[in-house]
This record gives C-alpha cells, sequence and structure tokens, in this order.
C-alpha cells in the first residue's frame, strides 16, 4: 500500500467568505483515500518580496510556508482573477517559494483552480498560475482545468461550496493528482 499523498493546499485570497478558499476546503473534505490535504491559514502575513531581506534572513511566516510547501508531496492552489491575473499576494507568495536554498516549488506537483462570479471561471488567472509556476520548476497538472464561473450560484454566503456537480469534478482531479504523485514518488 503506497503512503499518504500529503497535500498543502494555499488560497490566494484573503477574503473571509472566499470562493477560492472554499473550493480548497471542499478539496480537503472530499480526498481520495490515500490523500491528505492541509489548507494553508493564508498569505495575509507574508510580507511583500524584498530581496535584501531574503539575504538577512526568511521572515518567519515566509520560513513556516517554505516548510510547508518543502514537505508537501504535492499543491493545490486557487485563485481569483484580478485584473486578467492571479492575486498580487499569491504571486508574491510564490515569489518568496521560488528563492533559494533548494527553491521549494521546484519539482513539486500542483493542481490549480480557479473561481469567479463570472462566466470565464477566473481563466486568465488559471493560465497566468500555470505560466508562473512552471517557470519556478512547477509540474502543473496539465489539461486540468478547474474554473468555476458564475461563483455566486455555486458557494453559500459563507463561501462554502453547494454545488454538487463542481464537487465531483473536483475529486476527478484530485484523483488525478494523486495518481501523478504516485506514479513520480522517489
Ligand atoms: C482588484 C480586483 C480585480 C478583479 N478583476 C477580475 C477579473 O479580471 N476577472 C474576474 O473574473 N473577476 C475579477 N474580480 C472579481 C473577483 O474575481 C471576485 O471578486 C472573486 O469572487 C474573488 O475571489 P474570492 O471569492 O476567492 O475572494 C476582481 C476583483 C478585484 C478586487
Amino acid at each position: 500500500m503506497s503512503a499518504t499523498v500529503g497535500v498543502l493546499a494555499i488560497s490566494g485570497s484573503l477574503r473571509k467568505a472566499s470562493y477560492n478558499t472554499g473550493l480548497l476546503r471542499a478539496a480537503r473534505d472530499i480526498a481520495p483515500e490515500g490523500m491528505a490535504i492541509d489548507v494553508h491559514p493564508g498569505l495575509g502575513d507574508i510580507p511583500p518580496y524584498d530581496e535584501d531581506v531574503r539575504v538577512a534572513g526568511y521572515p518567519a511566516a515566509v520560513a513556516d510556508l517554505r516548510d510547508k510547501v518543502v514537505k508537501a508531496d504535492a499543491l493545490l492552489i486557487a485563485s481569483p482573477e484580478f485584473n486578467r491575473g492571479m492575486t498580487g499576494v499569491l504571486k508574491n507568495a510564490i515569489d518568496w517559494l521560488s528563492r533559494p536554498p533548494g527553491p521549494p516549488l521546484l519539482g513539486k506537483p500542483a493542481c490549480v483552480m480557479t473561481a469567479a462570479t463570472g462566466a470565464l471561471g477566473g481563466a486568465l488567472a488559471n493560465y497566468d498560475m500555470r505560466q508562473v509556476l512552471s517557470v519556478c520548476g512547477v509540474f502543473v497538472l496539465p489539461g486540468r482545468e478547474i474554473m468555476v464561473g458564475g461563483a455566486k450560484d455555486k458557494f453559500d454566503g459563507d463561501g462554502n461550496l453547494t454545488d454538487a456537480s463542481v464537487r465531483e469534478f473536483i475529486r476527478t482531479h484530485l484523483n488525478v493528482l494523486k495518481a501523478f504523485v504516485d506514479r513520480h514518488k522517489i
């Protein structure tokens, strides 16, 4: 029997009732057998990237996030679309995670998701994440497009996913992520 696949889930939204954080909670609740998803409490305490600060020593919140990423077998990242890209807080965190020693993102498998009130489901943020993460050495699952449009009708007022078909859709992709990690685990 293969070991449990540990997944770190990171949201690009700081909003309390965030649809995107809601996607991550839903994923955690329906994770397939053999997969455990830990939803990171949020990127609000990650300071703006500053090379001078990095050289002096990673701030505690950044060091904690880097450590969690290093220990994770895979990442699940969900972000709103802000002005046709991922959010600034997420891009900022990715910048911190892309730096030495041993860039934590390098070689990590990941699945990305977006939720938006519009019909396109944050498609441009989804592809922005793919582009940026790829250059950081992340294996973003190809062809796995989780873009949830019309979010207002699929989540409740607290950002909990209420749509059963989206839940099933996510489950399919989590199974693929698990298979990918199992296949490539050393
Ligand atoms: C600064 C800003 C820019 C936005 N730009 C876009 C956009 O380009 N495309 C889009 O679909 N929604 C856009 N939105 C709407 C957000 O995607 C929407 O509020 C979403 O629900 C936020 O995600 P969350 O619920 O996870 O916080 C924007 C919102 C803000 C605050």
